[in-house]
């Protein structure tokens, strides 16, 4: 018996991988995370699986439904939001496992940020414009920010930022960043990334708090930060340059980096 802990993407059901796919056609067992799991990944369940949402429970009973299942030696796909590397609360299931030593596997999901980019119709990186996409979130009820990870602290590196859980405090975001950014930089909001009521608000940093309480948005949206948004005159990447020389490019003429 596993539990398979699978990032199920921002939403859209066949943005899940292939791997993803199979492991949820397989287990007997489903724990998912309610409100941001398209109902159609459910429909992938064999028949007769049982399916738990895990909104109304608390760690210690949805580690009781993983030992339940241990127990019956039924393998369980554990479905979380986009990635499970960043804010997914895996790593506290993870200990509980090792402690119970109950086996598992990680598969990784598209993340929100990723979504909400091509949404945009944007690459988060540009040469010689921003070359660190920074994901961070403000503090919230249930995590405080650790000092050293202040927004005016990733805003001294004029990095691409993609700040998560915040879209009801953009007022302090935008206040935060626009000493480092300046009110003209561009920024976007992207609320349901890849669902099918998605909304990409587009603005400049010093607008976009206005375009987001006229649209009332609320709760799974993103705010991206950053020159790179709006770039248009920047450097061609060396990467495709008919100069560069790639490995399976011989005849190129030799360079270094991307
Ligand atoms: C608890 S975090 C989960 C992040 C997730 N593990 C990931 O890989 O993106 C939830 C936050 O991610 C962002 N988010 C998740 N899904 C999203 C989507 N479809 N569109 C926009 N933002 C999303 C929002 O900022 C939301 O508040």
């Amino acid at each position: 018996m596993t539990v398979h802990f699978i990032g199920a993407g921002p939403g859209a059901a066949d943005l899940v991988t292939v791997r993803g796919r199979n492991l949820i056609a397989g287990c007997p067992v489903c724990l998912y995370a309610g409100s941001i799991i398209p109902p159609e990944m459910l429909s992938w369940c064999p028949p007769g699986a049982r399916l738990i949402d895990t909104a109304p429970l608390d760690l210690d009973a949805i580690i009781a439904e993983l030992v339940r299942a241990h127990e019956a030696g039924q393998d369980v796909a554990r479905l979380q939001s986009g990635d499970l590397s960043i804010w997914s609360a895996v790593g506290e299931q993870l200990r509980r496992l090792d402690a119970l030593d109950i086996p598992y596997t990680l598969t990784p999901g598209v993340p929100a940020f990723a979504a909400a980019a091509a949404a945009l119709g944007r690459e988060l990186t540009l040469p010689e414009v921003a070359q660190s996409v920074v994901l961070t979130r403000t503090s919230g009820r249930a995590s405080a920010m650790p000092e050293t990870e202040s927004l005016a602290a990733f805003a001294a590196t004029r990095a691409t930022l993609a700040i998560h859980l915040s879209i009801h405090v953009i007022d302090r975001v935008v206040s935060e960043l626009t000493p480092a950014y300046g009110a003209d930089c561009p920024a976007a909001v992207i609320w349901r990334a890849s669902w099918p009521d998605e909304r990409v608000l587009r603005a400049t940093l010093g607008e976009i708090a206005a375009l987001v309480k006229a649209a009332n948005l609320e709760r799974t949206a993103l705010i991206l930060v950053g020159r790179a948004l709006g770039a248009k005159a920047f450097r061609e990447s060396a990467l495709y340059s008919a100069g560069y020389d790639r490995r399976f490019r011989p005849g190129a003429a030799e360079g270094s980096g991307a």
